[in-house]
């Protein structure tokens, strides 16, 4: 837009533009201006400005870009009352976003799609989440923004899986667990990942190295055969043994390692008595639960009781992340004693 500035010789340029913003007159909104040797600020009203300042002049400014959102919420012109209800937070899984809204936004669900596809720099699709359901955890979702499908590339801990959100279970809030199970696996350590879904945690085991056998295991073809995609692209993908079995048929032939991890939070508790014999003497076992909130403390001697044989210390328990307003993911890692 046009409008008045103040000249000045480019070495004068930071002096002047403070006492200009001292006094109130520099305009934030419009960018300063070069002209070779001079520089022009752009101020409030031709004022009466001392002379020494500078030559007061006329010209065409360029408007200074708004700062991008910081958040998706401000994408949406809504009242206050309207975004009180809008979620903080969302998942990115590859180009995918997606979202639990609750009921009350239903009719504005394209609105915060739309939001959301413009926010997150690599979005291609926003999906409205409607949680995992039945024995393989498939996500139920609903596309309010973008297009194409529901299969993606995840980037995580340095690796890309295959993943479909609505096929396979994914989750990218386990990131920081998949990284921390795999720190602790020792040189030679035999595994198994039971219900390993797409395989984050045996992924992260092969990338590594130590682990001298990797066996993932889980009843979802689908699963199965995006682990297998991922397998596929890596040269030491070899290293993992994917099963496609149901753990209660594979439990009762599978021999003793040192270490287990077990990833089904509502119903895993009911395999512990056929996962205790597989851990060798000094083995781990990775257990992973939904937890109330006041349940936390005494959580781990009920989960022991299910092991059933042998004695086991909790060497460790720690919050994966919330789950409800009352519960959590929790960790649990139990030791096998010597006996
Ligand atoms: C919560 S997901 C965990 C996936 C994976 N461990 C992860 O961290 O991303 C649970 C997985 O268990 C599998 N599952 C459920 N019941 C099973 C069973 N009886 N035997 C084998 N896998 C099972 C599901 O197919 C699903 O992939």
């Amino acid at each position: 837009m046009k409008g008045p500035g103040l000249r000045v010789p480019r070495s004068r340029g930071e002096e002047v533009r403070r006492r200009l913003l001292a006094a109130a007159e520099l305009r934030r909104d419009l960018q300063i201006l070069k002209e070779g040797e001079f520089l022009v600020l752009p101020i409030v009203r031709e004022a009466s400005l001392p002379a020494e300042w500078g030559e007061a002049v006329f010209r065409e400014f360029a408007s200074v870009a708004p700062p991008a959102p910081t958040d998706y919420r401000e994408r949406l012109e809504w009242t206050p009352e309207a975004k009180a209800d809008l979620p903080r937070s969302f998942d990115i899984v590859g180009d995918i976003v997606l979202i639990r809204l609750p009921s009350s936004l239903e009719s504005r669900k394209e609105e915060v799609g739309q939001a959301l596809l413009s926010f997150v720099p690599a979005a291609r699709i926003v999906g409205q989440d409607r949680g995992v359901h039945g024995p393989e955890r498939r996500r139920q979702v609903e596309r309010i923004a973008g297009t194409g499908g529901w299969h993606t590339r995840h980037r995580e801990n340095g690796l890309e899986f295959e993943v479909d959100v609505e096929r396979a279970y994914f989750s990218p809030r386990l990131a920081r667990e998949h990284e921390r199970v795999a720190a602790e696996v020792q040189r030679g350590e035999r595994v198994y990942d039971l219900c390993c879904g797409v395989g984050p945690f045996s992924l992260m085991l092969a990338r590594d190295g130590r682990a001298s056998h990797i066996t993932a295991v889980d009843s979802n073809p689908e699963a199965v055969s995006l682990l297998r995609a991922t397998q596929a692209r890596y040269a030491w993908g070899s290293r993992i043994e994917v099963v496609e079995a149901p753990v209660e048929q594979f439990l009762p032939h599978a021999g003793a390692v040192e270490r287990v991890i077990l990833n089904l939070p509502h119903e895993g508790i009911k395999y512990l008595p056929s996962v205790a014999p597989t851990i060798a003497p000094r083995g781990r076992l990775h257990y992973y639960e939904v937890t109330p909130r006041v349940e936390f403390e005494r959580r781990a001697e009920g989960v022991v009781s299910a092991l059933v044989t042998g004695d086991w210390t909790l060497v460790d328990r720690h919050v994966v992340h919330p789950y409800s307003p009352t519960s959590d993911l929790v960790a649990f890692v139990f030791e096998r004693s010597e006996r």
